[in-house]
């Protein structure tokens, strides 16, 4: 398994393509040998993967991974006297332990499984938000948020009295922080935001709102579904109360999330789901809670995901999350500006690739964005075209819908090119250009 992990790192050599030149130490063209789907012929064409974003490609080590689990230590976990039970309790709670270092050392306690990113959200909303909010208390947002950090916290609100209150964006899709001491008020008990921004690629500054948010007594959420698969994590640093994502965006299976939680509010908090592990005693009329993690963990959990999901943290670990973002921020800048070379493309979001992570929201000023997706299906490229679950930002932004393109760690600039080259080829097509 690690022989075909380190066939991805290829220290030290540069590639060029034209006059761009990819950062040392990650080789895309290397790493796509890892992905078996990416040899895969789409339309009659190579497949070029770009809708990242949605999920990501799942490696060799990852896939087999989860092939060893059932062939070899398939059991129930936490509960069996047997070698197999012990083995697979082993391992799925080694992945814990990866996952605590993976996002700057914390605690494995702090770590709680969940289904995926949504799921760690809901846990907050359900657990802490129903016992902790009242009438009038805040919660405070921002106009980029997922669905998935904006509907748990609708219906949290309408429930408890609470009130919602969103941080804006400015014309280059950044936040505008300019009333932010009046947006997170003494009366603020939540800020939850995304880290990075699926729709406008946006970094957000968070250890900065955090400290607001703290000083105001407020606890952060963050949401970091974008961030933790293309960014360097530190939580410590951050110092975020709750963070959640999901293992499919970053090499892992899907059907396996995180969250994270800062142990004293943990403890505090009842649990969202009740039965199986996470009792520690039950009587006819009364029950007690397992210890953390577990105590938010009930039933059989997701173990055969969980272990692959280690594989695929291993596998980001020997690249390097430095590498990562070095990659993505390149590929980023060179299709930034490919893309702003056509006239007819309107870009959304920050034109600084320090400022934003590789995903890229655009629309054509005459072809829709669905029409534009199926056009480069046709020659194997694959993106994304819809609202990409943020409505309220779409309609913010002026547009039913957006072409996405998202990048990985096996992109290279000439799939760049040629996502570029089919744009212009649609045009010719639809526009008669
Ligand atoms: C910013 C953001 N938050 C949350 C989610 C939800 O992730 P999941 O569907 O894995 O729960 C997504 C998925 O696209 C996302 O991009």
């Amino acid at each position: 398994m690690n022989g075909e992990r380190m066939t991805a790192i290829k220290n030290g050599v540069k590639i060029g393509v034209g006059s761009v030149m990819a950062p040392a130490g990650l080789d895309p063209l290397v790493i796509k040998g890892d992905f078996p789907i990416l040899s895969r012929i789409i339309n009659g064409h190579k497949l070029i993967y770009l809708d990242n974003a949605a999920t990501t490609q799942k490696p060799s080590c990852v896939i087999s991974a989860l092939r060893n689990y059932y062939e070899n230590q398939n059991a129930n976990v936490h509960r069996g006297l047997h070698t197999l039970a012990e083995e697979a309790t082993a391992a799925f709670e080694a992945t814990r332990k990866k996952v605590a270092e993976f996002i700057g050392s914390v605690k494995p306690e702090e770590i709680i499984y969940t289904r995926n990113a949504t799921e760690a959200i809901n846990l907050v909303a359900y657990s802490w938000g129903r016992h902790n909010l009242k009438p009038q208390d805040r919660i405070v947002l921002t106009e980029m948020e997922h669905h998935a950090n904006l509907v748990p916290w609708i219906v949290l609100a309408k429930e408890t009295g609470a009130e919602l209150k969103f941080i804006p964006i400015d014309g280059d899709g950044l936040l505008d922080l300019e009333n932010i001491d009046r947006i997170i008020s003494e009366d603020t008990k939540l800020v939850a935001l995304t880290h990075m921004s699926n729709v406008l690629g946006t970094i957000n500054p968070v250890a900065e709102i955090a400290r607001i948010a703290h000083h105001n007594g407020a606890l952060v959420l963050l949401d970091g579904a974008q961030s933790v698969p293309h960014l360097p994590v530190n939580i410590k640093e951050i110092d975020a109360d709750f963070y959640a994502f999901s293992a499919h965006k970053m090499l892992g299976p899907t059907g396996i999330g995180i969250l994270y939680g800062r142990e004293s509010i943990l403890q505090k908090m009842e649990p969202f789901l009740f039965g199986g592990e996470m009792i520690s005693e039950v009587d006819f009329e009364k029950a007690t809670w397992n210890v953390l993690p577990w105590k938010f963990e009930a039933g059989t959990p997701n173990i055969a995901d969980a272990v692959a999901y280690g594989s695929a943290l291993d596998y980001l670990t020997d690249l390097g999350m430095e590498a990562v973002r070095s990659h993505e921020m390149d590929l980023t800048a060179y299709a930034l500006r490919k893309l702003s070379e056509l006239d007819s493309i309107k870009i959304f979001g920050p034109m600084d690739s320090r400022l934003r992570g590789g995903a890229i929201s655009f629309v054509d000023r005459q072809i829709h964005p669905h029409d534009l997706a199926t056009f480069l299906d046709s020659r194997g490229i694959a993106i994304r075209a819809g609202h990409h679950c943020a409505q309220p930002l779409m309609r913010r932004l002026g547009v039913g819908s957006t072409a996405r393109a998202s990048f990985y760690i096996y992109n290279t600039f000439e799939e760049i090119d040629e996502f570029v080259g089919a744009i212009a080829e649609a045009r010719r097509y639809f526009v008669n250009e």
